[in-house]
């Protein structure tokens, strides 16, 4: 089985669903030493298969695939109002708005089938954990298993839950919080305060994720007892990364000039750079993920075909300024030659 403490380069580059994440920028991140991921996130069955299997066309280091946990169902009267709110959205970019669909659960029953009947190295959760029935049987096809975690408590669960490894995810990461109850507010203990507790509750190898950007940043995590670190935005801009030009652009505008987190965009908290669409219904938007999500995709989808960033989530952590073009190999070899402790 996989074991995150052999790795030659303690990178992982971030699953990023919606896009960025590409068989191409994990092969990079393989061939740097680190680990690559895929996102099973949105992605049908299908898809996530073609993606396994060109990546394996890439390469032959170990690989990752994330899943998001299925969400209990939310409120639908409060989501009904934000709707209507975003009618000014679907007029302003031609779109139409869904009728939101209750029962999606990201194809998880299907993707779990999937990665039982042909294995992957490693598996990691985000939005909560798995049954121990999925867990004993990933186990049983030989798959290491990674939970996000954000809290203390989540770790705990996650450690009885019986895990190989656990990501800490820190308040400054960009993206959606893994937060297990989707309606909590993503907490705000600092990062390497956050490992320090976790760690002290846990014999469980963490990865440390969130506003890592520098070799600095990772030193530091690595010193507070992080084994490896887990980074997303700083290969959003990468050419292997999928990210949209205008969020790729985005990124590196001096028009923006802050990250927040809202749950304007999927019902859930994430973080991202602010622009108009935060501006105008973070103060109304409500919980709702994937209902949320589901509403808002088409107007994403419009805004970027607009090449509109002020429609779009940018998702990125604090650390985004430092996200560079650079190729994803290279990058993650720089990282590490910065961070590592003989250098
Ligand atoms: C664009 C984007 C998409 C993301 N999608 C996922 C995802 O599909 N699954 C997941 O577990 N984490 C996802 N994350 C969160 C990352 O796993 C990680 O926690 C985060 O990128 C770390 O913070 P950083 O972006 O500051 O490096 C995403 C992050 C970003 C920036």
């Amino acid at each position: 089985m996989f074991d995150l403490t052999e790795l030659r380069t303690p990178i992982v580059v971030a699953p990023m669903a919606g896009g960025p994440s590409t068989p191409a920028l994990a092969a990079a991140v393989c061939r740097a030493g680190g680990l690559g991921f895929l996102a099973a996130g949105y992605k049908t069955p299908d898809a996530l298969a073609e993606q396994i299997e060109d990546l394996r066309g890439r390469t032959d280091a170990p690989f990752g695939v994330n899943l998001f946990v299925p969400q209990p169902p939310p409120d639908l009267s409060a989501i009904a109002g934000y709707r209507e709110e975003l009618r000014s959205e679907a007029d302003r970019y031609g779109a139409s708005l869904p009728e939101p669909d209750p029962g999606d659960d990201d194809g998880w029953g299907e993707k779990i089938a999937l990665l039982l009947a042909d294995p992957v190295p490693v598996v990691s959760f985000t939005f909560g954990l798995p049954s121990a029935e999925v867990v004993a049987d990933l186990h049983g096809v030989g798959s290491y298993l990674v939970a996000t975690v954000t809290s203390v408590a989540e770790a705990q669960a996650a450690d009885r839950l019986g895990v190989d490894a656990l990501c800490v995810q820190g308040p400054d990461a960009g993206g959606h919080s893994g937060t297990h109850d989707p309606d909590a507010d993503p907490g705000a203990t600092p990062l390497r305060e956050l490992l320090g507790a976790v760690g002290g509750r846990t014999s469980l190898p963490l990865i440390a994720a969130g506003g890592l950007a520098t070799g600095a940043d990772i030193a530091a995590v690595l010193r507070a007892g992080a084994r490896a670190v887990q980074l997303g935005t700083a290969y959003l801009r990468t050419p292997e990364s999928g990210a949209k030009p205008a969020h790729k652009r985005a990124l590196a505008d001096p028009r923006f000039t802050t990250t927040v987190m809202t749950r304007a965009f999927s019902g859930r908290y994430a973080r991202g750079l602010r622009n108009r669409f935060i501006d105008e219904h973070d103060a109304t938007a409500v919980a709702g993920y994937p209902l949320v999500n589901q509403l808002t995709q088409p107007l994403r989808a419009a805004a970027a075909a607009q090449d509109d960033p002020d429609g779009l989530s940018l998702w990125a952590g604090t650390g985004y300024r430092h996200a560079t073009d650079t190729p994803a190999e290279s990058l993650t070899a720089e990282l590490w030659d910065a961070a590592r402790p003989e250098a």
